[in-house]
């Protein structure tokens, strides 16, 4: 895409972002998006050594840019702040915390860093962190939430910080890009219409949620633990909130999110497993390989919006 600060800083074809998926985001997918003309995520909620063999594999499948996303407040946070410099990964983004402390090695490893925030005041100090840009994430994605909606945080967000904005949380087709796009955003970044990709690894199960889901679907559970989680109704959710209604301890309910994710993602245990999802999952019926995603996804919104100046073919 011409004249986009988000192509052009990355010099890739199409600004959209797989967003990190803990469990799910493997070489795989993070591949095949980046291979499309996107930028694929590996996601760094993992054990060191297999970020690293990720990373690796992802390297084999695609010459093109590819990023990790660091969840900062996990143990190993500082060994993959490590790892992305010295398995030369072009872009780092980073969740949960700030990424002060690493700014400057990873600049100077020529690391594009890019946080995500869910409001103005953390925009603005990743700015003056040296972020290069900003995905800016409302509370209709999935995963762990904020309180703004996409709608109501981008454009503040766009008025308050000079680098590039990347809306995320609720896209999941063109007229999503486009919005995002009449909201001042220069980029997307897209978790749940992911989810279905030929090339994601997730389990059958959770790819059939997905497709069949509603609107109405997905429920945020975990807000009195302080770590709010948007996921599919379903057996866990209904106890977790069933717990959570009835005041019961912050470790019990922990424990009982502990390795949930996983439970859905890998071994595709749809009742006890934690089903995470944005409200868009009711929009997204059809499987895909990633770039037939993202060109659907840009023809659309050139169509709505002129991304390309017409140029899109
Ligand atoms: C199953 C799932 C797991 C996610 N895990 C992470 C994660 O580990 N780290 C992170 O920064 N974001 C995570 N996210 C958020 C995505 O990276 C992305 O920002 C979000 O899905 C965008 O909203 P959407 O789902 O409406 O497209 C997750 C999202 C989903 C659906």
């Amino acid at each position: 895409m011409e004249n986009n600060r988000v192509c052009e800083l990355l010099n890739i074809d199409y600004p959209i972002f797989q967003g990190a998926m803990a469990w799910i985001a493997d070489a795989s997918l993070a591949a095949a998006v980046s291979e499309a003309g996107g930028i694929g995520i590996i996601t760094g909620a993992a054990p060191t050594e297999w970020v690293k063999e990720q990373i690796r594999e992802a390297k084999k499948l695609t010459k093109k840019p590819f990023g990790v996303n660091i969840m900062l407040m996990s143990e190993n946070a500082e060994e993959i702040a490590e790892l992305v410099c010295t398995e030369k990964v072009s872009i780092v983004t980073t969740g949960a915390g700030s990424p002060g402390k690493y700014m400057e090695k990873w600049k100077s490893n020529n690391i594009k860093v890019i946080p995500v925030v869910a409001s103005v005041a953390l925009a603005k100090r990743m700015e003056k962190a040296g972020a290069h840009a900003i995905i800016a994430e409302g509370t209709e994605s999935g995963g762990h939430v904020g309180q703004l909606t996409t709608m109501a945080l981008i454009p503040q967000v766009v008025d308050a910080v000079n680098i590039p904005v990347i809306a995320a949380g609720g896209i999941g087709d063109g007229r999503g890009v486009a919005a995002s796009f009449m909201l001042g955003a220069e980029g997307v970044q897209v978790g749940t219409r992911f989810l279905v990709a030929k090339e994601c690894t997730v389990s059958q199960n959770y790819k059939d949620k997905i497709l069949k889901a509603k609107d109405i679907d997905t429920e945020v559970t975990g807000k009195s633990t302080g770590h709010p989680v948007r996921v599919i109704k379903n057996k866990l959710s209904r106890t977790y909130a069933k717990l959570e209604k009835e005041g019961v301890s912050v470790e019990e309910l922990e424990k009982l999110g502990a390795g949930a994710l996983r439970k859905a993602a890998v071994e595709g245990d749809m009742d006890n497993g934690s089903i995470m999802s944005g409200q868009i999952a009711g929009l997204v019926n059809k499987e895909q390989t990633s770039k037939e995603i993202i060109e659907e996804m840009f023809k659309e919104a050139d169509e709505r919006f002129n991304l390309f100046g017409g140029k899109h073919e």
